[in-house]
This record gives structure tokens, sequence and C-alpha cells, in this order.
């Protein structure tokens, strides 16, 4: 096994509270740093002048490394293009679910090789900006062969692939036989490449007795829980997902003083999606008051062809900072170790490092930035400061 030391970090942030001393804060800051990884892990963390020899070294001259960014929600596996409906909102009609319907189209006419060629050039150019780990829903199938192909062209990309056959209910097909397709055989043909399973709990989509039906058949599977609510207006998706113990329930934009209390006391993780809100007009979510409430805050790209068309981590970053007032340290671990927590990767499993984190032991996921402070991402909002990615200990 090679080792590599990167030394020279002007600032390294670990998400270790136990780093970076008094003014380590809650991102574990350290100054004139250094690091080493060991496969594909990280080896040892310290002061530059304490570095320990290995077989490479890396000299970053004052710049910061982070974590890599830990995406958990996309819809990256689709295809075809829904310019028209984004110019449409933004000329000022609403947003609906049903605009998932044209990427159903266009996704069931592709073929395997073009939606896996789409999905390997929207993976790249994540990596290039710093996402190493991502997770990435199905929903643009809503069949059985459909969502089964979906899910195992997801699975060729991440472990972290997410069953939403329940996105919305194909037209023509009653609600409730819809339900039951997809909690039995279209869940079972998914089943070998899902990690989790969602649903789409919202006017429009799935009510609460068809998402907890969904929900829970997921659960008795074996999958993990997570689900899309409180997008588009007050709901019963926060309270479903705190009472099933979901992972992580994303959107959030309009919250009840229940919902922000209910999150503050639970281990589901309240997924905020920036990119999503600007592109949809919806008002941002109560992030403040969540933080001060007590909850779990990820920050995820929700990368997809209708609402947020976008993998960009550094956008959603500097939003979440400049328009939902997150404090730049919140926004920069929201980003890494909350996503990391909204899909339970925090902690080592199935034998696989935990992510999130540059703690020794943790998966070497690594930004290194053209920047002396992870605040450069929102003081240079849309400036493009990756300088070197690695992943899973290797440089891409
Ligand atoms: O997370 N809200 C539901 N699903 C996606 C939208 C997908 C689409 O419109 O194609 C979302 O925003």
């Amino acid at each position: 096994m090679t080792s590599e030391l990167l030394t020279g970090i002007g600032e390294l942030t670990t998400n270790d509270p136990e780093r970076g001393g008094p003014h380590g804060g809650l991102l574990g800051r350290m100054t004139d740093a250094a690091l080493v990884v060991e496969g594909d892990r990280i080896a040892w963390v310290g002061g530059a002048a304490d570095a320990p020899a290995a077989d490479r070294r890396t000299e970053l001259d004052g710049r910061a490394v982070l974590p890599g960014w830990v995406d958990s929600h996309t819809h990256l596996v689709f295809a075809g293009d829904r310019s028209e409906e984004f110019e449409h909102r933004m000329a000022g009609h609403a947003y609906e679910a049903g605009g998932i319907r044209t990427t159903v189209r266009a996704t069931t006419e592709a073929t395997d090789e073009e939606l896996r060629t789409g999905l390997a050039a929207r993976r790249a150019v994540a990596r290039r900006n710093g996402t190493t780990w991502m997770e990435i829903k199905t929903g643009y199938g809503l069949d059985v062969a459909q969502e089964a192909r979906l899910a195992r062209l997801a699975a060729e990309v991440t472990p972290d692939v997410t069953f939403l056959g329940a996105h919305v209910v194909p037209p023509g097909v009653d609600a409730d036989d819809y339900v039951a397709l997809v909690t039995g055989e279209m869940l079972d043909a998914v089943r070998p490449w899902a990690r989790w399973i969602d649903v789409f709990c919202e006017r429009g989509a799935f009510d609460p007795d068809q998402s907890r039906r969904v929900l829970e058949a997921g659960k008795a599977a074996g999958l993990g829980i997570r689900l899309h609510g409180n997008q588009l207006g007050e709901g019963d998706g926060v309270r479903l997902a705190v009472e099933l113990d979901a992972a992580s329930v994303d959107h959030c934009n309009h919250l009840s003083a229940r919902d922000i209390e209910a999150l503050g006391s639970s281990q589901t993780v309240a997924t905020l999606l920036p990119a999503c809100d600007l592109s949809t007009r919806e008002p941002f979510p109560p992030a403040r008051a969540l933080i001060e409430a007590g909850a779990t805050i990820a920050l995820a790209s929700n990368g997809n062809p209708g609402t947020s068309n976008t993998t960009s981590m550094a956008f959603c970053v500097a939003t979440a900072v400049l328009q939902m007032r997150l404090t730049i340290e919140e926004a920069v671990w929201a980003a890494t170790a909350g996503g990391a927590r909204a899909l339970r990767r925090h902690v080592a499993l199935d034998g696989e490092p935990a992510i999130g984190a540059i703690i020794p032991g943790h998966r070497a996921d690594l930004h290194a930035i053209d920047a002396p402070s992870v605040s450069h991402f929102a003081y240079r909002p849309g400036m493009d400061l990756t300088h070197a990615v690695w992943e899973a200990g290797s440089r891409r």
C-alpha cells in the first residue's frame, strides 16, 4: 500500500471537533497542517512540522483542504431537457410535480448506453467540482422494468441508490393501484440495487397514507427510509419522516413550529436544497430556526432536469450562506459531514470506511481549493475554486 503526504495546507477543515484547539470551531479547522493518505484511507492528521515521511509528497502551498462534498440528494439518471418548462416558470408560473412525467417519457425512450453516458458525464463534472460521494435516486421510470433499469445503472456509480418509484403517479393509473405496484412487484425488482426507499409526499404526488405504505414496505424489505416533504406547502411529510425514523427529510421549505421542534429532537436530518429553491422560487427553508431547535442540517444539490439542474455543491454552500443565513462553518459542515449523516455514513458501514470528515480511518475523500480558507466559497460565489480532488485516496 503506498502512502502520500499532503503538506503545506494553510487551513485544514477536519470536521473533527477535537481538532484545531479553542479556535477549531464546528469544522475543527487547523492551520499549517498536513495529512497522510494510505491506500483509500486517512492515516494521519497533524501539524506540518510533525509530519511523518511517506512514499510521495504533495506540497499545497498554503491552500485550504476540506473533505470532499457529500451530495446526499440527486436524481441524475435521466434523459431529456426541461429548459422550456424552466423558462415558463421564470415567466411567473408555479412549479408542479407533473413536470416529472416529461422526464419519464424521455428517459424511457433512451437506451442504457445513452443513460450511462449522461450519468457518467454528470458524475465527472460533480467530481471535478469537489463531490466525492453521491446518492442517486430512481424515479424517472415509473414502471417495474424501467425503475429496475434505473436502479441498476445508478448502482454502477454509487452504493447509495434510492428507490423512488413513488415519485409521481403515472398518467391514467389509479394512485392506490400504483402504490400497490410500487410496494410489491416494483420493490422486488429494484431491491437488489437499492439501499434506500423514498417517496414524494406532496400535493400532486402521494398523500400521507400512501407515503406511509411505501416507506413501511421498503423498511420491511430492509431498505433505509428517506422522504421528499414540505416542498410545495405545509403537510405531513416531516411528521411521517420523524415518526418512521427516516435518515433524512428533504426540501423542508414549508415547516410549522411543530415540524421544526420534531426535527430538533430527532435523528432525522433536514436536507436543504438551495439550488432547487432558487430554480422553483420557493421560499427558503427556515434554516436558522432548524439549527436553533437542534436539528441536523445537510445541504445537497438535488441535481435533476426539472427543479435543480446543477451538481455544484459550492453554489449550494454560497447560497445557503448568502440567502439562508447559515454561517460559513454551518454550510460547509452541512455539505460534508451533514451529507454523510443524511446517508448514515458518518460511521463505518459494512466494512466501508466512514465519510464526511478528515479523521484517521475515514475514507480519503479530499478537496484542495485555490483559496486560503473555506470562507471563499461564499466570499467569491460562483468562482471555480477546486484545485485537486482525491477520491478514496486517488487523485482524480
Ligand atoms: O426533488 N420533488 C420531487 N422530485 C424532484 C423534482 C424532479 C423533477 O421535477 O423532475 C425534486 O425537486
